[in-house]
């Protein structure tokens, strides 16, 4: 639980690219919104440009490269230990594009978060938005959902939709889900670290309740 007086608590974040998701986290925490601090920014790829945000923001920065381990056990291992380092309380995969061992999920299970580009259940795994235009939907946003084994289909904790427009094209979608992703990741992790998250029956309640399915 997070209250005036307390230690904010601690995210290990990780990244692969761009990392606008983990500055949409730098700014609420700065603005007040988010009562959480960064304690380590970890990227599989050195040339992330969401490291550039976290040596900005002055938060620690590592750098887990999977050609430096024999096999994914060993990343898996590697990456446990700097987290481990860092004592965190939630672990948010903000575009962190690798697939992480069943050990490294069960260790860690109902503490990993993760940011997705789609209404989930709908369209797990890659382009995301390319899928929703070839198949004329209507609505399409962006979930927030913990992880489990299996890829991009753990409980939603959050989901947030716009309507798709006859002019978007692949970018000016990745753009807009973008700008959802944004606000909903942050307002997730708040309400996780305040502790108004459960999970019953794969469902996740907030405050004990079931949420309104926004956009399906
Ligand atoms: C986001 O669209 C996220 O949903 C997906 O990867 C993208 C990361 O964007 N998992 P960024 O690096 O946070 O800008």
């Amino acid at each position: 639980m997070t209250s005036q007086g307390k230690q904010p608590r601690g995210l290990a974040v990780l990244i692969s690219g761009f990392g606008s998701n983990l500055q949409a986290i730098i700014d609420a925490i700065a603005a007040g919104e988010l009562a959480a601090r960064v304690n380590c920014v970890i990227s599989d790829r050195p040339e992330a440009r969401g490291l550039l945000r976290a040596r900005r923001a002055g938060l620690p920065s590592r750098v887990v490269r999977p050609s430096d381990y024999g096999d994914r056990a060993a990343f898996d291992a590697a990456l446990a230990r700097v987290i481990d380092d860092y004592g965190v309380a939630l672990i948010v995969l903000a575009g962190f594009m690798r697939i992480l061992g069943a050990d490294f999920i069960s260790r860690y299970e109902g503490r990993i978060i993760n940011i997705h580009p789609s209404l989930l259940p709908k369209y797990p795994g890659l382009d995301t938005h390319r899928r929703a235009l070839e198949n004329a939907d209507t609505n399409h946003g962006a979930s927030v959902h913990f992880v489990t084994g299996e890829l991009d289909a753990g409980p939603v904790i959050i989901r947030e939709s716009l309507q798709i427009d006859k002019h978007d094209t692949e970018d000016t979608l990745r753009e807009r889900v973008h700008r959802l992703e944004h606000r909903i990741l942050p307002r997730a992790i708040d309400w996780y670290l305040q502790g108004r998250l459960t999970v019953s029956g794969g469902e996740v309640l907030l405050d004990g309740r079931r949420q309104p399915d926004q956009g399906l």
